[in-house]
Parts: C-alpha cells; sequence; structure tokens
C-alpha cells in the first residue's frame, strides 16, 4: 500500500520584515543576510497570529467537509507550544470542525517533530487504510531584537494530509534517523526566547547530515544519482546549500549535478521570503520546490534531511505521484508579495508585543491582519479563537 502525502496547505503571517530593512537598523552590510545567509524576508506575526492560528488557517486552505469527516487523528508538531499541558491540536481540531472521534495531540523536538508526526502518521494508516490524519507543523521562531539569530527568525504553518493512495508524495520505507544530545539551541521553559550556540548549531547541522546520509547509503544502497532533488531543514537557506554541496560527489554527472542545484534554488525561494518556520521549514522547502520546479516528473525521488537541535536527525525518500502538480496553488508567490512590510519599529512593537493580563487573567487584542482564524484575546486565562469574516 502506497502511503504519503495527498494535499499541502501553508499559511504565513500577512506581515514581513524585508532583510534591508533589518542590515539597514543592525549596522549590517545587507549583502550579509542576502548573501551570507541567503535571505530576503522574515514572516512576522502579531499578537493576535498564534501557532494555533496559523496551524487552522494552513489546514483549513486544503481541507474539505469530506476530509474532516474522514479525519481520525490531529498533530501538531511545534517548539513554541502555547500551553505546556492542551494541546494546540485540539483548539485546531475544533476551529476546523473535524469529526469527534479523532485523536488529538501535539508533539515536539525542536525543528525535528514534523518528520516524526509524519513517521506517526504513516504507522496509523497502515493499520487504518481508510483514515486521513492531519499533520501540521506550526512554529513561530523568535529569538530577541538585536540577538545574533535574529536575522533567521520566522513564522507560519504547514498542513499535510497524510493519506493511502497519496495524490502528491509516497513515503519510500528508508528512514535513518540519529540522535545525538548536544546543547546547540535549546528554550527552557522560562525563556522566551531559546539559547543558541549558534555556530556550534551549524557545525551538528551538517555533521548530522554526512553521518546520517553514510548510514543511509550503507543501509539502502542509494547514492545522488538517485535523486532528482534534496529538501532540506531550512533555519537559513545558506546552510542548506553548504549541506547540498556536502552530498554532492565528483563522480556526479554535470548534468545531474545541475539538475540537483536547480531544483534546490526551487526549494529555497519560499523560505528566502519568510525565514526559519522551524519544524515546518523542510516541508516548506518541498512545497516551495514543487510550486515552482517546471521539470519535475512522477516517479522522481526527492530526499529529504530533516534536524531539530538537540539533537535529532532523519534522512528518508519519497516518490513523485502521477498528477501531483494537480494538488499545488499558483497564487503562493502573489499571497507572499501581499504582506504588508514592516519598519524596524513597527516589527519591534508588532513581534515582541506581550499580553497584558488583568487582575481576572484577561485582555483583548487589536484586530491586525491574521489569516483565516484570529485570537481575539485571553478571557480567565482562556484563549478566545474566532474565525475572520
Ligand atoms: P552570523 O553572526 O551571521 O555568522 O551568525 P557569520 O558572521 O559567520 O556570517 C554568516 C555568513 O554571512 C557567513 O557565510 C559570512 O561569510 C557571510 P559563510 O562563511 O558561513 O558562508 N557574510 C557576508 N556575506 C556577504 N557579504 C558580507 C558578509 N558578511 C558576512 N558583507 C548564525 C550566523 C547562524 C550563527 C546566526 O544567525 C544564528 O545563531 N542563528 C540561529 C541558529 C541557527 O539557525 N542554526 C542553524 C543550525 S541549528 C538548526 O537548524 C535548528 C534550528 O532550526 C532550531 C530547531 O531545531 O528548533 C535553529
Amino acid at each position: 500500500m502506497l502511503i504519503g502525502i495527498d494535499k499541502i496547505g501553508f499559511a504565513t503571517p500577512k506581515y514581513q520584515l524585508k532583510m534591508t530593512e533589518l542590515a539597514m537598523a543592525r549596522d549590517v552590510e545587507p549583502a550579509k543576510y542576502s548573501e551570507g545567509l541567503l535571505l530576503d524576508a522574515l514572516s512576522i506575526a502579531p499578537i493576535s497570529e498564534d501557532i494555533v492560528t496559523l496551524a487552522a488557517s494552513a489546514a483549513q486552505s486544503m481541507l474539505t467537509d469530506e476530509d474532516k469527516e474522514k479525519i481520525d487523528m490531529v498533530i501538531v508538531a511545534t517548539e513554541s507550544s502555547i500551553d505546556q499541558s492542551k494541546a494546540a491540536a485540539v483548539y485546531v481540531h475544533a476551529l476546523l470542525g473535524i469529526q469527534p472521534f479523532a485523536r488529538s495531540f501535539e508533539m515536539k523536538e525542536a525543528c525535528y517533530s514534523a518528520t516524526a508526526a509524519l513517521n506517526y502518521a504513516k504507522l496509523h494508516i497502515e493499520k487504518s487504510p481508510t483514515s486521513r490524519v492531519l499533520v501540521i507543523a506550526s512554529d513561530i521562531a523568535k529569538y530577541g531584537i538585536q540577538s545574533a539569530g535574529e536575522p533567521t527568525q520566522g513564522a507560519g504553518s504547514l498542513a499535510m494530509l497524510v493519506t493511502a493512495n497519496p495524490r502528491i508524495l509516497a513515503f519510500k520505507d528508508d528512514n535513518v534517523a540519529q540522535t545525538r544530545d548536544v546543547m546547540d539551541f535549546w528554550r527552557p521553559n522560562y525563556s522566551e526566547v531559546p539559547f543558541v550556540n549558534g555556530m556550534y548549531s551549524t557545525k551538528q547541522y551538517l555533521d548530522s547530515l554526512t553521518t546520517t546520509w553514510a548510514e543511509y547509503q550503507k543501509r539502502t544502497g542509494l547514492t545522488m544519482a538517485d535523486f532528482t532533488a534534496f529538501c532540506f531543514h531550512l533555519p537559513f537557506p545558506k546552510l542548506a546549500l553548504k549541506g547540498l554541496n556536502k552530498l554532492m560527489t565528483k563522480d556526479l554527472a554535470l548534468p545531474h549535478q545541475e539538475q540537483l542545484k536547480e531544483n534546490f534554488e526551487h526549494s529555497i525561494a519560499y523560505s528566502k521570503q519568510v525565514g526559519n518556520i522551524y519544524t515546518g521549514s523542510l516541508y516548506l522547502g518541498l512545497l516551495s520546490l514543487l510550486e515552482n520546479a517546471k521539470t519535475l516528473q512522477a516517479g522522481d525521488r526527492l530526499g529529504f534531511f530533516s534536524y531539530g537541535s538537540g539533537a535529532v536527525s532523519e534522512i528518508f525518500s519519497g516518490l513523485l505521484v502521477e498528477g501531483f502538480e494537480n494538488q499545488l496553488s499558483s497564487t503562493r508567490q502573489n499571497d507572499l508579495d501581499q504582506r504588508t512590510p514592516l519598519s524596524i519599529s513597527e516589527y519591534e512593537q508588532l513581534f515582541f508585543e506581550q499580553a497584558q493580563l488583568d487582575e481576572n487573567g484577561s485582555v483583548s487584542f487589536a484586530e491586525h491582519q491574521t489569516n483565516t482564524f484570529r485570537l481575539t484575546g485571553i478571557e480567565q486565562h482562556q484563549r478566545q479563537y474566532s474565525k475572520v469574516d
């Protein structure tokens, strides 16, 4: 039985910070961001747009009423949780009106957790082939004003419907994972922003890539010659480019090298404009590849490198399914272009606004632009969501 991704939806905040604006304010050469990190803009979330509104909006953009009747599992993968107990997936299940006899829960391991969620979804479909599982990667990456990680922030949600006989990508059973206990990036419960050993984290990313790839090759016998494209976790696209260069070997035919490079450029097109969306960023790379590449064909093998700090990594592959192009959007670039550009002071105010609760634990938020769902406020410590008309 083929199992994989049947549909993909995406939501990112309606505001953006251009990297040139950030560079000017931080007295940095603009080329450091545009060439050094390969970033052009970051999506900026206001207080009324959280991981729940982004997740529900991403899923709403692709689900039909029939899907909502058939989905029996909702998994939200995130490291920017809004609650230590209640899963974001429970809010999302309610906002979307999914039938009640479903499991809804949250998964975490930094930027790796959406990959774990896809694996879990696959196991469920193996047992229950008529089920549909909604996997949503939803995060807001916030490092802090004037921090080293500031240019690598971002926000967004990637929703994937996992089914039997999928219409986009069929998973191959070739996953190889690696766990190593390292302190490259972590966020204790008492901190709003992560602690980061920036350079060390890039070394861990690249070393996890090469060692997992060596083990993957040993177990599967596959080489880069078997792949049409390779998607990487994208904390910032330049690091993934370094990753691609590590996997390219000299014996690879020149036209194939060119094809891999060209497809890589397509895979980073959206992340360049959105920034890091943590666990969704690998899958935003997939969406970007599918919606921008012109030469992909059914049967092409795509490779994936998932990396979550801490650290867990995984390499796996999937085959494109006949008619995959019919499941994609042609308006995505336009949607990204439509985001409102922010000045540096607007960004600092909007992205870092904190809820000021009154003595009852209540507050209502200004009506910032959001996607289909909005966090309207908090009432007695309970988050209040509504659908935007
Ligand atoms: P930095 O201070 O910008 O580093 O920090 P840099 O000074 O080395 O500059 C970066 C690049 O810009 C370099 O390119 C410079 O040469 C270049 P490279 O040598 O590496 O190819 N550069 C210029 N290029 C053109 N013109 C110029 C110019 N000046 C410099 N004028 C760092 C970079 C990544 C450390 C920082 O942004 C950071 O801490 N980011 C957050 C951590 C991160 O993203 N780590 C990635 C790996 S860990 C991961 O992926 C997991 C994660 O997603 C979290 C999770 O799993 O949950 C983060």
